[in-house]
């Protein structure tokens, strides 16, 4: 029954007290605007956008930006605009068939994605109010419909009818053209590699070496910084090559090709998992390197999807644990910190992207966890891994890939939260930290300190412990207690 049917009036949720003032940007806009979906010059038309606050703080980064909202904006400009957002608007309507004829009206603006954010199930406990119809109304006669992280990427791409991609919990992008979604899916995969600064033609040629050593292949023209261009216009094709032939330093340049040839490889993989498209509505620099360093697009995409088949053998996928460089392999899964996941094995890399691009990665974490039994994926954040010797666990997000189904465990209101011990086991080999968390975990060692690893899981039980041994901590060091 909906609302309507059981009041007999329409509009009987209480729909404008949901918007709440804000200073600056939301967090979905400002997702949106760090992944570049919205630059300087676009226009974004804010769809429900409330008492406007994003429209203001848009505005003030040279956005051309509209909103319009029912109650706050009535009047606002309705037009099609490049980056339509629709924040916190689906998660309060109470009618299904309105819900989704807004997200289709929302759809049909936008030239070119859509930035859809609603409040998500983990959220139930802080909302007081009875079950009505497929959610929940408050004694305000406000009403929410949580969704799960990837129910609402499902429910997104039913009502559009393309893929979708979520960039963070809650947050999802549809894209009206194929290209910009694989655009999207390339940069979350290949790290931009920076150009160096160039300001005449010997040191425009020195960042095309540097480039091409960093790539494994010489970059075209159509892929320099508009200024290198210029520079270089003296020369030839051939002559750019011969040159950067004849200065680059090959051990690096193969290096480079093998980094390149994997992360195409991933990308690849990726898309598979998100829907493939045409060769040429692949990125530029994905068609060059594809070209670079396969026989054909065949071949390539023939090895991704090898690639994204093994992700589903269990033995595979703990031999690649076993074979991990970086990261602590315990009996259900493996521990990496965030400055390492790179150098996992390329097909932990995919089962981290697959995913984050299911149900979205959460901005905050610093420790990624795979479990090798079944398929889940859990970010977990320790804000002060860097400083605390032995960090105090805040929360943790999983996504369970078999079912897709997330939840987010917070420890923020826990007296007695996880800890780490090891800290170096979960770093790279060349992490500046490791020295110091080894002599830490040494001397931890030395003083009996992990005589019983059953207890010092927990903030209590390691402060036992170290009462027990007489020690205490001061930053990375381990200190007589006095
Ligand atoms: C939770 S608020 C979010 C406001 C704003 N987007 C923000 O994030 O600050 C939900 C907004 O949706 C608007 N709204 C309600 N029904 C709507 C509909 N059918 N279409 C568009 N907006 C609607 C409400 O007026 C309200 O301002």
């Amino acid at each position: 029954m909906t609302l309507t049917e059981e009041t007999g009036d329409a509009w009987q949720s209480e729909r404008r007290l949901t918007a709440i003032g804000r200073i600056g940007l939301s967090v979905p806009a400002r997702q949106a605007v760090i992944d570049q979906q919205i630059i300087p010059g676009s226009s974004v038309l804010d769809y429900g956008c409330g008492r406007g606050a994003d429209v203001g703080a848009l505005t003030s980064m040279d956005v051309a930006a509209s909103g319009w909202d029912p109650y706050y904006h009535p009047n606002g400009r309705l037009e099609a605009a490049d980056v339509v957002l629709l924040t916190y608007v689906l998660n309060i309507i109470e009618d299904p068939q309105e819900r989704r004829r807004t997200l289709l009206r929302a759809w049909e603006l936008a030239k070119q994605s859509l930035v859809v954010s609603t409040r998500l199930t983990w959220e139930r406990s802080k909302i007081k109010g009875a079950e009505f119809g497929d959610g929940v109304l408050t004694s305000r006669r406000t009403f929410q419909h949580l969704f799960g992280a990837s129910e609402l990427r499902g429910y997104v791409e039913d009502v559009t009818g393309v893929r979708c991609v979520s960039a963070a919990p809650g947050i999802v992008y549809a894209f009206k053209q194929d290209e910009a979604r694989l655009s999207y899916l390339a940069r979350r995969i290949a790290p931009h590699v920076a150009w160096l600064a160039s300001d005449d033609a010997a040191s425009a040629i020195a960042s095309v070496i540097d480039q091409s050593e960093q790539r494994g292949r010489i970059p075209r023209l159509e892929e320099m910084p508009g200024q290198m261009a210029e520079l270089l216009a003296h020369l030839s094709v051939s002559e750019l090559q011969r040159l950067v032939r004849s200065s680059a330093d090959s051990d690096k340049i193969a290096e480079g090709a093998r980094r390149s040839t994997l992360t195409t490889l991933l990308f690849l993989a990726l898309e598979l998992f998100n829907g493939r498209g045409p060769f040429s509505c692949l990125p530029l620099f994905v068609q060059l390197d594809v070209r670079a360093f396969f026989s054909s697009y065949k071949e390539a995409c023939q090895r991704a999807d090898r690639l994204l088949l093994k992700l589903r053998d269990d033995s595979y996928v703990r031999g690649a644990m076993q074979a991990s460089k970086v990261g602590k392999l315990t009996p259900t899964a493996l521990y990496v910190h965030r400055r390492a996941i790179d150098l996992m094995p390329i097909v932990l890399r995919l089962y981290e992207h697959c995913a984050a691009i299911a149900a979205g990665r959460p901005s905050e974490w610093s420790v990624l966890k795979l479990r090798h039994q079944g398929r889940a994926v859990s970010w977990l954040d320790y804000p002060e891994f860097n400083s605390d010797p032995h960090p105090r666990l805040k929360s943790s997000y999983v996504v369970d890939l078999a079912t897709l189904k997330t939840s987010l465990i917070s420890y923020d209101q826990s007296a007695n939260r996880p800890l780490l011990h090891r800290k170096h086991e979960f770093l790279s080999l060349d992490d500046p930290d490791v020295p110091k968390c080894e002599r830490l975990t040494q001397s931890e060692i030395k003083a009996g300190l992990y005589k019983n690893p059953h207890l010092i899981g927990t903030e209590d039980g390691w402060e036992a412990e170290l009462v027990r041994c007489e020690r205490a901590l001061r930053g990375h060091r381990l200190v007589r207690r006095s």
